[in-house]
Formats: C-alpha cells, sequence, structure tokens
C-alpha cells in the first residue's frame, strides 16, 4: 500500500491556496496547513481543519526550526508565503526577510526531507517590462522591486537545492490572477473590484490615458489546476508561465465589466502619459511538461465574478 500523501502547504490561508487545497483533498493528500495567519482566512482553515484532512501549524516561515519540525514526514511541498509586492516596496526590509529567508528554510527543509516534488509560486514580475509578448520563460528576466527580486533568487535557490540535493521543483510563474476570495487591494487585479464597485454605483470607470495598458488574466480555478499538475508533473526543475497567452487592455477590461454589470454607461478618459506595460504569457510550457490549458475565458470569469459580487450584496 502507498503512504499518505502529506503536503506541507505555506501560505494555506490565502487567496489561491482557497482554491489548490480542496483540490488537493480531493485527490486523497493530506495537508499541513503552514500560515502565521496575518492574511489567512481562519474561519476556512478551521472548517477544512474539522474534515481531518488538514492540520494549521500557525508558525512563521522566517522561523527555520519550525518550518523544519513542519516538513517532518511530508511528501510534497507547496510554497506560496510571501508579503505581497505592495507591501515589498513599502518595506524591503520586512519582504527581503519573509521572502528570502523564508523560502531557503522551506526550500533547504524540503532537501533534507526528501519530498517528492515542491512547488514555488513565482511571479510573471520576475521578467520585469517585457521587451516582446507573448513572454517566454527564457526571456530576460529584469525584476523591478523587492518582491520580485525574492521571487527570481527563490526560483535560482531551487536549482543550487537540485544540484545540491537532488530536490524536484517546479516554479510558477503566476500572471494576473484574479477570481472569488480575491482581496480588493491585490496590486494589479485591484482594477477589476474598482471598476466592478463604481458600475455598481451607476459611475463609469475611470481609465487612465488610452487604456492600452494591458495584463493577462487568468482565473484562480484554472490556476490552481495548474498547482497540483505542477506538483504530480512527470517533469520537473522548471520555471513555467501559468495565464492565458491572451493580454486584455485595460480599455477592453471596462466594456467586458461594463456588460457583465449591465449599466449603461461609458468608460471616461484620464487624458495623460502612461507608461505602457503589456503582458501575455507564452504557455506552451505549460502545455507540454503540465499537460495544462485554461478553461476559462476572461469574459465569462468576470461576467461570474460581478455575479458573486451581485449575490454577496443581496446576501
Ligand atoms: N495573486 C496574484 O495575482 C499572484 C500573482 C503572482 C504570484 N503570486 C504568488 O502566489 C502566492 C499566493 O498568492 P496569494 O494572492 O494567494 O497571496 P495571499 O496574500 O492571499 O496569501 C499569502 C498567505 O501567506 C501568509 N503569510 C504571509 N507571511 C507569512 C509568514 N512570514 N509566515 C507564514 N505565512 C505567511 C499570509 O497569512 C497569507 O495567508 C504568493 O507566493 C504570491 O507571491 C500571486
Amino acid at each position: 500500500m502507498s503512504e499518505k500523501k502529506t503536503v506541507l502547504f505555506t501560505g494555506a490561508g490565502g487567496f489561491i491556496a482557497g482554491h489548490v487545497i480542496p483540490m488537493l483533498m480531493e485527490r486523497g493528500y493530506f495537508v499541513r496547513a503552514f500560515d502565521n495567519m496575518t492574511r489567512g482566512d481562519r474561519e476556512r482553515m478551521n472548517e477544512w481543519a474539522a474534515t481531518g484532512n488538514l492540520e494549521l501549524v500557525e508558525k512563521d516561515v522566517r522561523y527555520g526550526g519550525a518550518v523544519r519540525e513542519a516538513m517532518r514526514g511530508c511528501t510534497h511541498v507547496v510554497h506560496f508565503a510571501t508579503v505581497s509586492i505592495n507591501k515589498s516596496i513599502a518595506d524591503p526590509h520586512e519582504s527581503i526577510d519573509i521572502n528570502m529567508t523564508g523560502n531557503h528554510n522551506v526550500f533547504a527543509a524540503a532537501a533534507d526531507e526528501g519530498v517528492q516534488r515542491l512547488v514555488f509560486a513565482s511571479t510573471a514580475s520576475v521578467y520585469g517590462d517585457p521587451e516582446r509578448l507573448p513572454m517566454h520563460e527564457d526571456d530576460k528576466l529584469r525584476p523591478l522591486t523587492p518582491y520580485c527580486i525574492t521571487k527570481r533568487a527563490g526560483e535560482d535557490l531551487l536549482g543550487f537545492y537540485e544540484r545540491q540535493k537532488g530536490l524536484s521543483w517546479n516554479a510558477l510563474r503566476f500572471f494576473n490572477v484574479y477570481g472569488p476570495g480575491q482581496k480588493s487591494e491585490a496590486y494589479y487585479t485591484s482594477v477589476i473590484n474598482h471598476f466592478i464597485t463604481r458600475l455598481r454605483n451607476g459611475q463609469p470607470p475611470i481609465i487612465d490615458g488610452k487604456g492600452e495598458q494591458s495584463m493577462d488574466f487568468v482565473h484562480v480555478h484554472d490556476l490552481a489546476r495548474s498547482v497540483v499538475a505542477a506538483l504530480e508533473s512527470e517533469r520537473s526543475n522548471l520555471p513555467i508561465n501559468i495565464g492565458t497567452g491572451i493580454d486584455t487592455s485595460i480599455a477592453t477590461l471596462a466594456k467586458i465589466l461594463i456588460d457583465a454589470v449591465g449599466v449603461q454607461v461609458e468608460p471616461q478618459f484620464n487624458e495623460r502619459d502612461v507608461l505602457v506595460s503589456r503582458r501575455a504569457a507564452d504557455i506552451t510550457r505549460a502545455k507540454e511538461v503540465l499537460g495544462w490549458e485554461p478553461t476559462i475565458p476572461v469574459e465569462q470569469g468576470m461576467h461570474d465574478l460581478v455575479k458573486l459580487h451581485m449575490s454577496q450584496a443581496a446576501g
């Protein structure tokens, strides 16, 4: 009989984890949820703990001893605990501390424990401002903020433990994740909540410049599937883009949301020079290595999100 798969999941109380963990429990994993609960959803953790398929270890990834102890007996690791990009600009010290030390504690303990696979949440922001679209994993990396720098360093550190101790890993470069449960202050995707709130008050979305700047919006449900695939794939030790390959401009997003909310308004353009940045992932590697493809078109995902906002407001 095969041993019970146990996954150490750092940042388990967060937005994306909330979509990955049910899939893991469904697949028979026991989840050791490691989170200091600074941003975690305690009610959700308690609910899952009550099923007997999850235990909460309320500790901090900066403490190597705590990570080591929690790693004992784990067969898999998902490492998500981070402070976000906005906090990293305001407080580089905290960001370096949590992200760099935290990454190292988790990777070193996983390598020593001999886990079967570790999945690391990296980010599209490791590319900085891309020179071309779609962005490919082998393109030059120019991370611009402490957060992005620690994500890139995390990928390099995984390479070190692979060479030193045979650690098997995948680093997923998430593009612009959106969907139910997202916190409203999310750095890139906060524009979605902001537009929805204005539209529901009958106000037009306000767009800086011509709204040409774009993002590659990937639905959190699709993204969660990629994490499970990366934990179980035959191939490993790669950075892998997780997006849709489609760049949606802010002007297009505004139209999609106006349609979804069903109000008769036109977006307002705030005439000023803006730095136009664009994003779209080359997802060839995700398809080849993980057998993963996104399934939720951005129009559908945004419509569903608006419906959810409406029903929550009504309830
Ligand atoms: N949301 C996105 O659009 C996006 C894009 C690219 C990459 N990512 C990455 O995906 C991962 C998950 O993102 P998310 O949006 O779900 O984040 P989130 O902020 O919702 O969740 C992070 C969790 O980590 C926990 N945490 C923070 N500091 C900790 C510490 N020192 N010790 C233990 N736990 C700690 C928090 O309490 C929280 O529950 C992160 O690594 C993030 O960098 C997210």
